[in-house]
Formats: structure tokens, sequence, C-alpha cells
């Protein structure tokens, strides 16, 4: 029998230990307790901290594990890609994991790669910014699902917004970067070997400024074919200027009114919002949780799209409230897959975890409710 490591065991991996087990692989856990979700559905499970990347080599060592993964998580790159590295198994290397998960040294890599991205500067005591053109953005280095990000109109309003970002970094770090304006999509593929296939664009639609906090993502992408063909050569270069070889990427971008087209972030992992877990595999037919536990242990299959459908996410919040009825009659809808109501109360929200719930689709067309 297969031995599988996950690192991570919040809902966000739960997903992927079903599917582990589904595929008769034995899954051996490494996280914190606190909302460790997968822990009564692993095999075993190791109360450790996800980044405590020592501890976890020397159990993995131990148990003599196949293969480690982690899906929908930058906080466990950096470790699946150390245990990996140092017992000679299936990932990305060490140094492209710090690529892809601090903003700041992604973005100084895309400038050496000729990657178009916006122009940024790390905020740092007694710099000037006045080489930036407002509007800016501004946001703690190494956090994600929008946590202390906010658009900056005008230079009175930086510095409130830089001290906002840096106390949200696990390092005291934020980047301030050009704003782009246009529209947003992330494009999920899947490696093998350092070649990389497209598995869909997904346009998204957020709150906008100040905050920018996902409110929808839908695949496949309406934006035209040309631009389309466009993003995805962009998205490849992107993932070879990351040294991504291995395994799921999300790839952001903006495209401008003009066509211009923005990389804002590269994860090497699978989206996290459904997009990896469940909505590629509805649009496509392709069961991507399988494919990259396939690659961490060392098969890999080229992926098939099967199905053309269109799938999606909306997320509940007080700017959404509109959904609730929805969520509330899923019967009424036969597509609507899944949906749940996570806290009763909505809030106006600054960042992904205040959201209070979520409905999935599938449908012959996009879902407008
Ligand atoms: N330079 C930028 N120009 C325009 N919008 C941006 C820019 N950077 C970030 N955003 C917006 O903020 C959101 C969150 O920023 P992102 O860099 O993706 O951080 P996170 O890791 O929190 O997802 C993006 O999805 C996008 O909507
Ligand atoms: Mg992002």
């Amino acid at each position: 029998m297969k031995k599988l490591a996950i690192i991570g065991a919040s809902y966000l991996q739960f997903p992927l230990v079903q599917k582990a087990n589904e595929m008769g692989i034995e899954t051996y856990c490494f996280a914190w307790e606190d909302g460790s979700v997968c822990k009564d559905i692993a095999d075993f499970f190791y109360p450790v901290s996800i980044i405590d990347k020592e501890t976890i080599l020397e159990i993995c060592k131990k148990i003599n594990i196949d293969g480690i993964i982690s899906i929908a998580s930058d906080a466990a790159v950096p470790t699946v890609c150390y245990v990996a590295e140092n017992m000679g198994l299936i990932s990305n290397s060490i140094e492209s994991s710090l690529f892809s998960t601090n903003k700041y040294m992604m973005r100084n890599r895309f400038v050496e790669k000729g990657i178009v991205s916006p122009r940024f500067l790390l905020a740092e005591n007694g710099i000037s910014y006045t080489n930036l053109n407002y509007p800016l953005i501004v946001k703690p280095t190494d956090r994600s699902g929008s946590r202390g990000v906010e658009k900056v109109e005008k230079p009175e309003y930086l510095e409130n917004a830089i001290e906002r970002a840096q106390k949200e970094s696990f390092t005291n770090q934020a980047i301030v970067e050009e704003f782009i304006s246009g529209s947003e999509v992330s494009v999920e593929t899947v490696s093998w070997q350092g070649k990389h296939y497209i598995l869909a664009i997904t346009d998204k639609v957020t709150t906008g400024e100040p905050y920018f906090v996902e409110l929808e993502h839908h695949q496949p992408s309406q934006l035209p074919d040309e631009i389309q063909s466009k993003i995805k050569d962009i998205t490849v270069k992107a993932l070879d200027s990351l040294d991504i070889k291995f395994g799921a990427g999300h790839t952001e971008l903006k495209i401008t009114r003009t066509g211009d087209i923005n990389v804002i972030e590269v994860g090497a992992r699978m989206g996290g919002d459904f997009i990896g877990s469940d909505l590629v595999q509805l649009s496509t037919g392709y069961d991507f949780l399988k494919g990259v536990i396939d690659i961490s242990l060392g098969d890999f299959e080229e992926p098939v799209i099967s199905e053309y459908n269109y799938s999606g996410v909306y997320f509940l919040c007080e700017e959404t409230k509109h959904l609730l009825s929805v969520i509330e009659n899923i019967e009424a809808d036969k597509n609507i897959i899944k949906s749940e109501i996570t806290d009763a109360k909505l809030k106006n929200i600054q960042c992904s975890a205040d959201r209070s719930g979520y409905f999935i689709y599938r449908s012959e067309n996009k879902i407008v409710p």
C-alpha cells in the first residue's frame, strides 16, 4: 500500500484525503489539531505545525512515505518541497517553493525572467514610493485570501495600508505595487517534468476596492479566444519562471481594457475556493485530485478533458445576501451540486475568511442567480 503524507488537515485538504482514501492509499496527515477535520478520515494524524519542516521530515523518513502533497495552501508548499527534496520524492524544488510563496521574491523573479507584472517596491522605513504611479495596492508578502490587501488612491493613505499589511504578514513585510485595472482570471494547470497542461481558465468576481475579496469563480472563461490563447502562453512562461515543474498550478492574471495581461501571482498548488478541488472536475471531467496524487507518487497520465460544462462557485456575505434564498432552496435547482452556510451572521467582508457560505453549480450555462 502506498503511503502519502498530507500537509494540513483543515477543510482545504478534506477532499484530498477523501480522494486518497478512495484510491486505496494510506494517508498520514500533519497539522495542528485545531480545526483539523481530516483527523477523522486520515489513517494517521500527527499534531505538528505545518511549517515545522524538520520534525515532519524526520517522521516521514521513519514512515518511509512514497509521496507528499498539499492542496490550496501556500503555507504548506515549502514544507512539501523540503521533505520531498530531502527524501528524493517528486515535487518542485525548495528554491521554487520560496519564489512561489513570497510575493516580493516572486515579483523579483518575474522581472528577471521578463514576465509582465505590476511595478512594485518592498515597503521599508524611509523609502519613497514616488516612482510608482497611483492608484497603488498594498499586500503582505506571505499571506493569501486577500488578507491585508488594500488599494490606495492617495499618498496620505499609504502608510496606514502598509501598517495593516505588515501586521498581517508572518514576517512583517509588505509589498507596494501599481494597481492594474481590468478583468481578472486564474489559470488552473497541472505539470509533469516541466511540461504544463492547461485545464481551465477561471473568470473571477471580487468585492472590488478597497479589499478585493473573491466572491465568484466561473469556468470556462468568457473572454475572447484570442485573449485566452495569450493568457495560456503567459501562464506557461510564468510557471517556468518560478521553476514550477510538478503538480498543480494556479496563476492569477489581470487583463486591461486594451488587452495587456499582467501576472498578479502564481501558486504552486491548486487554487482554493473549490476551484481545484471541485470546479475543474465539474467543468472538464478531469479528476484533478487523482491527477495530483498520482504525480506526487511518481505516476503521471496526460490529463484528458472529457466534458465541456459550466461550473462555478458563489460566496455568501452581507454584500451578496441575495444568495441566501438560493442556498436555502437548493432543491429547487438541480444544477446546484453543493452548498453550505458556515455562519448565520452575514458580514461586510475584508478577507476570504469573513465569508459565511457558498454554493457550487455545474450546468450547461453560466448560472446567474
Ligand atoms: N497589482 C494589482 N492590481 C490590481 N489588482 C490587484 C493587484 N494585486 C492584487 N490585486 C487584487 O487583490 C487580490 C488579492 O491579491 P493577491 O496578490 O492575489 O493576494 P492573495 O494572496 O491574498 O490572493 C487579487 O485577486 C486582485 O483582485
Ligand atoms: Mg491571490
